[in-house]
């Protein structure tokens, strides 16, 4: 059995011309070999962006592409394009792919799989000998995850041009590294690639990623054909008061940042309370200063991620998040910046019909959901018709290092966007 499957299923139907190339254990043992860089316990990653596993993951990812003859390009944020040529090499190319980057406990699935289900099907067209009228491209895209560098899907907003890369130059990690210094340790890493600019035309992007929810698992589907994505909005708080001891200072003398900023997250929670479940509210991180047992904290910062599918609620409710954080400290000063606010997206009727009749081709269920995950095809869908595939993870676990999909459901995965890729490439 092949290292890391966990369950051996029947192989997916080979399905029909185009898509029989797809090997599944080849595409499975791409991924084994990618989550070994960065490997932590519990068979996850820790890949986060621009960081010395992102460059060899890159490298990794370049040795392969090259060995296939495929040529590499680059643009100015990292973001990186596998080019397989078309007949007519002045057209749009289509394009697919994801990122390569992780959560700093994600999983080995989550976003790579869309970059090695494209380079899967480059390798396939190969070998079946396919010859497209547009180029196909796969690219991975730089920082979609935003653990490291907030806000994520960094690469994708500064290609379609709806964020500025000198505006993101400035971010500093949490250790103070920048994110203009670490990109450009990245660049030279990778020296030889064609450079690309932002916004070249592209005529359609189709994603692969897992669904990292538990709906096609628990109801036997292979394949969701994903109809938009959700909006989010992302803050980060500042809580400010004054360091005291511990063991001396009476409350009225107090200015404890850390209780206000967990005053100020009771009352968001009863702000976002919503009986139906839709509201997704999640405090991720938070940094305490001075953060010693016996001083009283000085300064408190935390991340709010807030995402909603309507639009009218995201903006109406996420406005409130700023005057309710106000309203809820007495003795501290807030600060509240908003680093990230996106509408929810529909994708493209023309590309989504694409995906579902090349699951029809190689019959495979497939049924229509929306994503609660944001991804890079959020960004595609404003400059060129896009659409996502899913494929099933174990019990929906995802940004885990217990995250796991099946050889079978990756491979039936790539299948499906080999047929949709060979599609659109031909119109
Ligand atoms: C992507 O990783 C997201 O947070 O939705
Ligand atoms: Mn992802
Ligand atoms: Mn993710």
């Amino acid at each position: 059995m092949e290292a890391g499957v966990r369950h051996t299923g029947k192989d997916a139907d080979p399905g029909t011309a185009d898509a029989r190339f797809v090997d599944r254990e080849r595409l499975w043992q791409r991924h084994m070999e990618m989550a070994k860089i960065g490997a932590i316990p519990g068979d996850g990653i820790n890949r986060q962006a621009l960081t010395r596993e992102d460059i060899t993951a890159r490298k990794l990812l370049i040795g392969w592409a090259e060995a296939l003859g495929f040529s590499i390009g680059m643009d100015a944020i990292g973001n990186l394009f596998i080019r397989r040529q078309g007949r007519n090499p002045d057209a749009p190319p289509v394009l697919t792919g994801s990122h390569m980057d992780s959560q700093p406990s994600g999983g080995r699935f989550d976003g790579i799989y869309g970059v090695l289900a494209g380079l899967e099907v480059l390798e396939a067209f190969d070998q079946a000998g396919v010859a497209t009228e547009r180029p196909v491209e796969v690219v991975a895209w730089t920082n979609e995850e935003g653990g490291r560098f907030s806000p994520g899907a960094m690469g994708s907003m500064v290609f379609t041009e709806s964020r500025r890369l000198k505006d993101c130059l400035g971010i500093a990690d949490a250790r103070g590294v920048l994110f203009a210094d670490a990109l450009a340790e990245t660049l030279a890493a990778t020296p030889g690639a064609e450079k690309r600019p932002f916004n070249f035309p592209v005529a359609a992007y189709i994603e692969a990623h897992i669904e990292q929810g538990p709906k096609l698992e628990s109801e036997g589907l292979p394949i969701g054909v994903v109809t938009g994505i959700q909006g989010s909005r992302w803050f980060e708080v500042e809580v400010v008061g004054e360091s005291a001891h511990a063991g001396t200072t009476p409350l009225k003398f107090r200015r404890d940042a850390l209780q206000e900023a967990l005053a100020i997250i009771a009352a968001l929670n009863d702000l976002m309370d919503d009986p139906t479940d839709t509201v997704r509210f999640t405090v991720g991180r938070m940094e305490v200063v001075p953060n010693s047992p016996n001083s009283v904290a000085e300064r408190v910062s935390f991340t709010i991620d807030f995402r909603h599918p309507e639009g009218s609620v995201l903006s109406d409710l996420g406005n409130e998040i700023d005057p309710t954080c106000r309203r809820s400290v007495s003795r501290c000063e807030v600060e509240v910046r908003e680093v990230f606010h996106r509408q929810p997206c529909v994708f493209d009727p023309q590309v989504l019909g694409t995906i579902e009749s090349a699951a029809n081709k190689l019959g495979l269920r497939a049924e229509r959901m929306p994503s609660g995950a944001f991804h890079d095809a959020l960004f595609m869908n404003d400059v060129c018709p896009a659409g996502m595939i899913f494929v099933p993870c174990e019990k929906g676990v995802s940004h885990n290092p217990a995250e796991y999909a099946s050889p079978d459901d990756l491979a039936a995965g790539a299948r499906v966007l080999a047929l949709a890729l060979l599609d659109l490439a031909n119109r």
